[in-house]
């Protein structure tokens, strides 16, 4: 029998992990008053068999709850209530880390707490719509241009949220500069048209990506941080531009430099995104150190390959976690994955669709 190199153990950072499969952040929407609950405790525990389970984006401050019902963890109701979920995955023998996640222009207010600001790097709105409780879909708003003082408290506020992740017992964070939110927005150029030392060069655009990553790996500790990048990625409108090889290039040599535990690539385009090329994939490889994990569209025997074709430390899924809690056993075994993946129920507020898929 072959022997993979997906289930063998492994680390990342100076976390052991059993297996070299990581379940990919996924934006679930069960967190009633952006608070972790009882019901999140029981799925992640369920999934406690990856070798590294990322929990689904969670903000840092209020301004970053864009969505509706997505957890946040600047409370002290949300700190106690992740601790549910750190001890129900700990119990089973697995490693978890947090998504911070500020959705920026990404946000509705209609899904925000009283107070709340919608905050971007510019004054510029994404195109398209995204769904509220209160009034189903709507347009996405104009956000607020970062005034330097926001500039200062949203850093500040990645921060306290890592510290908060380590009280609550998370092994660890994982930035969210991907798929259109906040630390993204300020990468491209097609929403980042400030004029102060945040935009004008790659330099520029990539600071405050720098800062917040240098900021919360003095907090927590570098073997702790991680970062999920999505160069060529389209979500949250974010067209591709001419600098985009140059910029990513640029960041994570820096990102090398701060000698974080990993880098986490998002290939979108098994969910009908364009291909990211291999060139900017090889770039990042050999400019990035420590781990670099891959995530979008794996099986069983592509995940193996990655794995020993030298691109890629660890390899994240993410859907096939949704419907096969027992994902690992099941493809270590060759067991039937299940077929019954409800789309309808990603986002909705109870268990069905998201507790109740069977071993
Ligand atoms: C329901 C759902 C929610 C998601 N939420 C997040 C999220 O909160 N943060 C993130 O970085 N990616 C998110 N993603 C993207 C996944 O992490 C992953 O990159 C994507 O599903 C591709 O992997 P797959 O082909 O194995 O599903 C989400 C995907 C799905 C299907």
């Amino acid at each position: 029998m072959k022997n993979y190199k997906l289930f063998t153990a492994t680390k990342v950072g100076s976390l052991e992990i059993k297996n070299h499969i990581v379940m990919a952040p996924m934006t679930r929407c069960r967190a009633i008053g952006n608070i972790p609950n009882d019901m999140m405790a029981t799925y992640y525990q369920q999934r406690a068999s990856a070798g590294l389970i990322i929990a689904e984006g969670t903000s840092p401050s209020p301004n970053g709850l864009g969505y509706a019902r997505i957890p946040g963890i600047f409370s002290e109701a949300q700190i106690a209530g992740w601790k549910k979920t750190t001890a129900a995955v700990h119990q089973r023998g697995g490693k978890i880390m947090v998504q911070l996640m500020h959705t920026g222009r990404i946000s509705h207010i209609l899904n925000m707490q009283q107070g709340s600001e919608i905050i971007a790097p510019s004054a510029l709105k994404a195109s398209g719509q995204m769904w509220t409780d209160a009034k189903h879909m709507q347009d996405y708003p104009t956000p607020k241009a970062m005034t330097a003082e926001d500039i200062v408290s949203t850093r500040a506020a990645y921060v306290t949220a890592a510290n908060n992740a380590i009280e609550a017992g998370f092994d660890g964070v994982e930035l969210h500069g991907a798929n259109g939110y906040l630390l993204e927005e300020f990468l491209s150029p097609n929403s980042n048209i400030r004029t102060d030392k945040y935009c004008g060069s790659i330099e520029n655009r990539c600071r405050f990506v720098i800062e917040v990553a240098i900021a919360v790996a003095a907090a927590i500790g570098k073997d702790k941080t991680g970062i999920r990048l999505s160069p060529y990625g389209v979500a949250g409108d974010m067209p591709i531009y001419d600098e985009i090889d140059a910029t990513y290039d640029y960041l994570s040599k820096e990102l090398n430099k701060l000698d974080i535990a990993y880098i986490h690539l998002v290939d979108h385009s098994a969910m009908g995104a364009p291909m990211v090329p291999i060139e900017i994939k090889k770039r990042i490889r050999s400019n990035f150190k420590n781990t670099l994990i891959s995530c979008g569209g794996y099986d069983k025997e592509s995940a193996e390959a990655d794995l020993n074709n030298g691109l890629f430390d660890l390899i994240g899924f993410g859907r096939p976690f949704i419907n096969n809690p027992d994902l690992v056993g099941r493809l270590e075994f060759d067991h039937e994955l299940s077929q019954s993946l409800n789309t309808d129920l990603f986002y909705s507020a109870d268990e069905k669709g998201y507790t109740d898929y069977p071993k």
